[in-house]
């Protein structure tokens, strides 16, 4: 329960990592990742977040109103996918992974999750160009910070 928190708060690299540790390797991305500055990529990614993303994160990734406080149903609003949300604290991994499995895959059973698997619906490339066009609305400072953290997270 306290790392799920962590890693979905994103505070504390350490926990974050510890948080990867739940994931299940059936969730390594078969496919590796895409070329994230590649605009026909980008343009792909927009596409697919405004399907199949934005009804919660919010066409514009603002998430939902009060996301760091729990809902009535035990379960936390979508963050933000933005800069003032925590998605670019996390490594190129987690991402990917919480994408394809869920809030589910972290199995962790007091943890009420109200974020779906992809995995049947989007294959690895898809959710990899989703994440780019996500990282294309970043500042260069947070798209940075974040490569870092991929980059500490092998
Ligand atoms: C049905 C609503 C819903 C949809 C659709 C949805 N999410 Fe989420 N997402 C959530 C919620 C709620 C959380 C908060 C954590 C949790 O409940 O597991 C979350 C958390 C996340 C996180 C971890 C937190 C963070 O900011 O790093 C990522 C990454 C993420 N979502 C990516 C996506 C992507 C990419 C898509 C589209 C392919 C998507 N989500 C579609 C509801 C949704």
């Amino acid at each position: 329960m306290r790392k799920a928190i962590v890693l979905i708060s994103g505070f504390g690299s350490a926990a974050v990592i510890a948080g990867a540790l739940y994931f299940s390797a059936d969730l390594n991305p078969a496919e590796a990742s895409v070329d994230q500055s590649d605009l026909q990529v980008i343009a792909n990614g927009k596409d697919l977040y405004n399907q199949f993303c934005a009804s919660c994160h919010g066409e514009d990734l603002k998430g939902q109103a009060n996301w760091k406080v729990t809902k009535a149903d035990g379960r936390l609003p979508a963050p933000p996918h933005d800069k003032d949300g925590h998605t670019w604290h996390h490594s190129d991994e987690v991402l990917f992974k919480y994408t394809k499995g869920g809030g589910a895959s972290l199995g962790l059973k007091d943890f009420k999750t109200g974020m779906p698997p992809f995995k049947s619906m989007m294959n690895d490339t898809e959710i990899w160009s989703t994440l780019a066009y996500i990282k294309s609305r970043w500042p260069d400072k947070h798209r940075a910070r974040q490569a870092v953290a991929t980059e500490q997270a092998k």
